[in-house]
């Protein structure tokens, strides 16, 4: 037997690092996809094959002998195995359209997806059951995980996220064009944060009228999205762009990437922890070839995104 998902992966648009001090952040999933097959096979292994490696272990290991980046599908195989006695083993494909380590959700699809395929083989769960499992399986890479990746890469659409009051899916369906520029320089999300964390301590004032003002700012921006209005959104990007400099995380590379996108965007800014990564740019249609055009001129990896209403899907 064969069972298929596939799962969007996500930008944040507003409040990275703010959000971890407590600020509302916005995300949306894109439309760009990692596909999962699983297949119980005779043989007792879990094998797995991804463009970033394969993985082939005896299932009932502990999960900590496992080094790979591809340990929450075997952390997810294991599980599903150890609750049954009929499938011997599972064979596990994944296919992505998500680049690696740069802030757009790579991982957190591959959970979601990961969660759904190989759960069903087993039988039927909700959404709710396969995101929780999803959140289970990032935790054995990311400890610390908020879970929002996983949240907006099962759900799909746009959802604002705080620590205190967690997750809510907006209504409102706006339709715009981001183009994502690649810096292809892989970052480590934890030791961005640390630095932010420093950079806090040394500056205790300046970084409260910052939250503050990130909080107005994302306050404006949900009724702009609920407007549509694609001229001050770009403004919103701008002005959170200066907040992300003011607090240290963007580089010369990445400064570069905003300065080729201004040309013909609304609006550009870095998303995810930053220090390397993405950004993005917001683009008028008329606008979309050009500024591919550009960001590829400079070398720059890119490609255009919509947002995914869709969320997860099984085939
Ligand atoms: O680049 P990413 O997707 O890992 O984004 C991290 C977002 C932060 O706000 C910087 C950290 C966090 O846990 O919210």
């Amino acid at each position: 037997m064969k069972s298929k998902a596939s799962a969007p992966g996500k930008v944040i648009l507003f409040g990275e690092h703010f959000v971890v001090y407590g600020v509302k952040a916005i995300l949306c999933a894109i439309n760009k996809r990692i596909q999962v097959t699983a297949e119980d096979i005779d043989e007792n292994k879990i094998t797995i094959k991804s463009n970033i490696g394969s993985l082939s272990e005896k299932p009932n290991k502990n999960i900590s002998e496992i080094k790979s980046p591809l340990k929450p599908f075997y952390h997810l195989a294991d599980k599903m195995l150890k609750e049954q006695n009929e499938i011997k083993g599972l064979k596990i494909t994944v296919d992505s359209e998500i680049p690696l380590g740069v802030g757009l959700g790579s991982s957190s699809a591959c959970c979601v997806a990961g969660a759904a395929a190989i759960s069903r083989l087993f039988g039927e769960k909700s959404q709710k059951e396969i995101l929780e499992l999803a959140i289970e399986s990032e935790k054995t890479i990311f400890q610390n995980t908020s879970g929002a990746d996983c949240t907006v890469c099962t759900f799909g659409g746009i959802m604002e996220y705080d620590k205190k009051n967690g997750f809510q899916k907006l209504e409102y369906e706006p339709n715009f064009h981001l183009v994502i520029a690649n810096s292809r320089i892989e970052h480590s999300t934890e030791s961005v944060v640390s630095k932010v964390k420093q950079f806090k301590e040394e500056n205790i004032k300046k970084f409260s009228n910052l939250c503050e003002e990130e909080t107005k700012l994302i306050k404006d921006v949900l009724i702009i999205l609920k407007e549509n209005n694609m001229k001050e959104l770009g403004k919103k990007i701008i002005q959170n762009q200066e907040y992300l400099e003011t607090i240290g995380i963007s580089n010369e590379k990445l400064r570069h990437m905003i300065k080729v996108g201004e040309k013909f965007s609304l609006g550009s800014k870095i998303t995810g922890a930053g220090g390397g990564g993405c950004i993005f740019s917001l683009v008028d249609e008329s606008n979309l070839v050009n500024i591919l055009e550009e960001f590829e001129n400079n070398n720059y990896e890119c490609f255009s995104v919509k947002i995914d209403f869709k969320g997860l899907d099984t085939f």
